[in-house]
């Protein structure tokens, strides 16, 4: 019932869960709390009696990142950092931005340029980061970075850093709160750089030897099939390979070589979990379908559904199974892409054309009122999905 900021933010108010006992020095800008969803249009078109989604793109920056942010920031605010820096394909460095410019620390943002939507580099610019475009992909600037982050002593905040990690975890308590802690049979979500999937497990396995919980849920990771080196190693097993020129128009997981990969076979392994790849033209009708829920998202999150709907298919995931996918994203981080798939316009990294099952085309008109009642007239074809 306390308006302390700590108790009203979604992170903090599990914060017997994370190693941080000193609440005077956290940067909290609310985060977390976020919806979860009922969504049955989305379900019918999965093959499933119901489906929920937990939308963490209803963050104070629009997406997942947040949760484990807050937690990131005030430990460099502990540790007397002054400088931050992060690699992203976009939400990690908005996150990172607001975070530590609310925090007052000097946020210092690397992007592999003309890769990152554009929703995403404006809230890096607005929020005041000193933002540097490199030409080079995801992968290699982590390395360059990783590097640059020991020899100059800045601190980095990518999901390597293990407080955010920390933060993360709580999305996962937040979800069994909501169950009223009934633990789903599965939890799905999409995989880029994997730090996600490490941090939900460790929620779960932590819950469950606390004894809040008496089983894990399954988890799903869904990759973009042009950037699935976590879907290829659990298809062969065998050593892990990366992917050296990944691709996809969900840019958020346009990540070949993702760092957090031994974690993230443990927490498959150890839930009996699965992973699956979803095509370009997957992603983006699934992610339709999700617009037409109310709900809305962004490219990477519209993964979920897409594998969702392959797992039922294939009777991985049966239909009155409970299963919870994480939203990852606000549906506003990439607008672009949106206009263009509802335009017909949409074009995979293969140059092959998205044709659009849910295409919803503006309609330009004259003012005038009876074209205008023309148009209100025509026979409204029923929504698919
Ligand atoms: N969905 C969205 C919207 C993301 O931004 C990301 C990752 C993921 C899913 C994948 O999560 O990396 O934990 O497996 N974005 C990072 C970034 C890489 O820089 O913003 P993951």
């Amino acid at each position: 019932m306390s308006n302390a900021p700590e108790d009203r933010s979604g992170v903090w108010r599990y914060r017997e869960l994370l190693p941080f006992d000193d609440m005077r020095r956290i940067v909290t800008l609310g985060e977390g709390n976020t919806a979860l969803l009922e969504a049955p249009r989305a379900a019918q078109y999965a093959g499933l009696d119901a489906l929920l989604f937990k939308h963490q793109g209803f963050n104070p920056t629009g997406s997942f990142k947040d949760n484990g942010m807050t937690a990131g920031a005030s430990q460099a605010l502990r540790l007397g950092m002054r400088k931050v820096a992060c690699v992203s394909t976009g939400n990690t460095s908005a996150s990172m931005a607001a975070y530590a410019s609310a925090a007052g620390l000097a946020p210092v943002i690397f992007l592999p340029r003309g890769n990152i939507s554009y929703g995403k580099l404006a809230q890096a610019l607005e929020y005041g980061a000193l933002t540097i475009q490199v030409e080079a992909n995801f992968d290699e600037i982590l390395k360059l970075v990783r590097e640059l982050a020991e020899k100059t002593g800045i601190y980095l905040l990518n999901s390597v850093n293990p407080f955010r990690i920390e933060g993360q975890k709580t999305i996962m308590a937040e979800l069994l709160d909501q169950l009223d802690w009934r633990v789903p049979d599965w939890v799905v979500l999409p995989g880029g750089n994997l730090g996600n999937i490490s941090a939900f497990g460790k929620a779960f396995r932590e819950l469950l030897a606390l004894g809040f919980i008496p089983r894990l849920p399954r988890f799903a990771v869904i990759q973009a099939a042009g950037a699935a080196p976590f879907y290829e190693y659990f298809r062969r097993r065998g050593e892990f390979r990366p992917v050296t020129r990944p691709q996809t128009l969900a840019t958020a997981i346009r990540i070949g070589d993702p760092v957090s990969w031994p974690k993230a076979i443990q927490v498959i392994d150890e839930s009996g979990g699965v992973v699956e790849k979803a095509t370009e033209q997957e992603i983006a009708d699934a992610k339709a379908v999700i617009g037409r829920c109310g709900i809305g998202c962004e490219p990477a999150s519209a993964a979920t559904l897409a594998g969702i709907r392959k797992l039922a298919a294939a009777g991985v995931i049966r239909r009155d199974e409970t299963v919870v996918a994480v939203l990852t994203g606000h549906v506003l981080k990439d607008p672009d892409y949106i206009y263009r798939y509802h335009t017909g316009q949409l074009e995979a990294p293969s140059g092959e054309k998205i044709r659009p099952q849910f295409a919803n085309q503006p309609v330009t008109v004259e003012a005038d009122i009876e074209k205008i009642r023309e148009i209100l007239e025509r026979p409204v074809e029923p929504a698919r999905g």
